[in-house]
């Protein structure tokens, strides 16, 4: 949850040139592109002047830069800073990170949770240790100044080493000691880190944007390993002490692609980046024969072909990208597809075996319940694919293979453009399959690549059509409830409508399958309450579309206000509908990527009107990487 930046720089130069980046700057533009991690509390340590000094303050960062203007650090080329989502004790400014220890010695800032941290606090106060916070962070920090101070070597590495072993729980730790102000050493362990590699400077992130205004150039780290980063070298060695290595990449991002580019908030230029995000997604997958290939996929064919069982897991919005993929894989492919929330998946003893493929989708790649749920299913003998949006991050580099959406950095806490790539990949590994294995949609397979080409520049006119979405949610800033409907692949999309409303605008929402209405919930329609429904093309099979225009009328003649999300030319919906939003026609399946981009636009203009920060709703935070 909790963005981490830390920094190290060459310091004076013999040819009298003082530092090349200040640590205090390097570290606040991190946490800057980091606070969409968690945003409750922020901090930063320096060593300057042969001390460790330190702000940190409770609320968003201007807070700590604020305490920094009134109170300046000294110059310096060594720092760490935190962006904080409490877990261990409420956001106060005693909570927040850096935890300093040892009478002013080492600093640290952690993301994750110490699960043994209070055996741990016992021991170090029988030890003399005393605590100011709450935190599980600051008994981490004394733990590894116990450790150091028993070390003959004063070797700060080994005491991190020495710490790590004795954590249980999930944890990325960053160090800095007095002793020693060229280095910082950072240890993880089911939390996210990366080393960015700069020119007489080196650099630690949560991910890259915590340094990607300085270096392109990062490595990736394994599972319980720790890092020693000096200006010019970094180190890695494992908890056992052996040296490792790590995994070099060119970062594709750049700073620019995490910035808001003249719009409001960060969700409202993601959701204008949604074009590219699918184009990008869809980029390079057919060979000139026009046939999909995979190279990121490593599994076997063979064992592609023998799987006998498909389980998506994931969490909120993946998880209703995974519903969508659902419809698709089943239809395609003609392979049972299960969707499970993954916090419930392993808790419920699933039957999972050599021929179940998991796909775990994950914009983060970090969220600690898909990464439980990927590893329970691996312990079971699955084969795990996921599908993940962010290079370098714990789950595809867990996972037997990896599809990665192209959507960029999404910063905005409401997913929206990661939504739409990762429905996209989920299509592309459906039709693969299909391909792979042979079906009886064949032709209906090629067709539909044909039509995913055409999505991105569909998507792009239900964006040109955004002001009559715009001055509906502005209107209906009032609104104290809105229910959402939707029939097959609409359903979960009126899931997401109704996600995104509670989050970003604080509103009662539910989504429900337009068919359910009837066994309970249409009770709680009442006189003039705003109800969205996402109506399948007419075209479509099954008599859909006509069973759906039926489910507007019943709620209709109770007194709802329809809101109706229809295809273009549908002109059967219109005697029934307060509000008709057309998006371009699409095969049904398809239609997920075009009915939820209004959804998105409605709720973003409606919190906006509302006064919220779209961007950093409360409570929440980007990347859940806690159970
Ligand atoms: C909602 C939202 C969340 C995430 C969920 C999983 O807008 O963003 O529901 O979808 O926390 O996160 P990832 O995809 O990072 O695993």
């Amino acid at each position: 949850m909790c963005g981490i930046v830390g920094y190290v720089g060459l310091g004076p130069t013999p040819d009298g040139k003082k530092f090349d980046h200040d640590a205090y700057d390097v570290i606040i533009e991190g946490l800057r592109r980091l606070e969409y991690r968690g945003y409750d509390s922020a901090g930063i340590a320096v060593i300057g002047d042969g001390e460790i000094e330190y702000r940190k303050k409770a609320g968003k960062l201007v807070n700590l830069e604020n305490e920094v203007e009134a109170s300046p650090l000294s110059t310096s080329q060594i720092g760490i800073g935190h962006t904080r989502w409490a877990t261990h004790g409420g956001p106060t400014d005693g909570n927040a990170h850096p935890h300093v220890v040892d009478g002013g010695k080492l600093a640290v800032v952690h993301n994750g949770i110490i699960e043994n941290f209070a055996e741990l606090r016992a021991e170090l106060l029988e030890e003399g240790f005393e605590f100011r916070s709450e935190t599980d962070t600051e008994v981490s920090g004394a733990l590894i100044a116990s450790i150091y101070n028993k070390l003959d070597s004063k070797n700060l590495t080994e005491a991190v080493r020495l710490a790590s072993r004795r954590l249980e729980g999930a944890f990325t730790i960053l160090a800095m000691h007095v002793d020693h102000p060229d280095r910082v050493v950072a240890t993880r362990r089911n939390s996210p880190l990366v080393i960015g590699l700069g020119e007489n400077e080196n650099f630690l992130g949560s991910d890259v944007s915590g340094f990607i205004d300085y270096t392109k150039s990062a490595v990736e780290m394994g599972q319980d390993q720790l890092v020693t980063i000096t200006a010019t070298d970094y180190s890695i060695i494992d908890f056992d002490g052996k040296p490792a290595e790590g995994k070099p990449y060119t970062i594709e991002w750049d700073a620019a692609a995490a910035e808001k580019g003249g719009f409001d908030s960060f969700m409202d230029k993601e959701i204008h980046d949604q074009p590219a995000a699918v184009r990008d997604t869809l980029l390079g997958r057919l060979n000139e024969k026009g046939e999909l290939t995979l190279d990121e996929l490593k599994i076997d064919e063979s064992v592609l072909r023998s799987i006998d069982k498909i389980i998506v897991v994931a969490c909120g919005t993946a998880a209703y990208a995974g519903n969508v993929a659902r419809y698709a894989i089943e239809h395609w492919c003609r392979i049972p597809t299960e969707v499970e929330l993954a916090h419930e998946f392993r808790y419920r003893d699933p039957i999972v075996n050599e021929k179940t493929l998991v796909v775990a989708i994950s914009q983060s790649g970090e969220t600690m319940d898909t990464l439980m749920a990927v590893r329970h299913a691996q312990e079971q003998g699955a084969k795990v694919i996921s599908i993940c949006n962010t290079n370098g991050s714990t789950l595809p580099r867990e996972s037997d293979a990896a599809l990665y959406t192209h959507a960029g950095p999404e910063i905005a806490v409401a997913s929206t453009k990661a939504f739409l790539a990762q429905i996209t990949a989920t299509y592309v590994l459906g039709l693969y399959l299909a391909q792979l294995r042979g079906n009886k949609y064949k032709d209906e397979v090629r067709e539909i690549l044909r039509e995913l080409e055409a999505m991105p520049d569909k998507i792009q006119r239900v964006i040109d059509n955004e002001d009559q979405v715009k001055n509906l949610g502005r209107a209906m800033a009032e609104e104290e409830s809105v229910l959402f409907l939707g029939r097959h692949v609409g359903f979960p999309v009126a899931m997401e409508g109704a996600l995104k409303l509670k989050e970003i605008a604080y509103i009662h929402a539910e989504g429900f399958a337009a068919g359910e209405l009837k066994h309970g919930p249409i009770a709680l329609i009442e006189e003039d309450l705003p109800v969205f429904v996402v109506v399948p093309s007419p075209r479509g099979r099954d008599s859909l579309h006509s069973k759906v225009v039926s489910n507007i009328q019943e709620i209709r003649a109770r007194g709802a206000r329809t809101i109706v999300i229809a295809e273009e030319g549908d002109e059967a919906v219109k005697p029934y509908s307060d509000t008709v939003i057309y998006v371009p026609e699409a095969p049904t399946l398809l239609q997920p990527l075009l009915a939820t981009v209004p959804l998105q636009i409605f709720a973003c203009a409606l919190a906006g009107a509302k006064g919220y920060d779209v961007d950093q709703p409360r409570n929440l935070a980007k990347s859940v990487t806690v159970e």
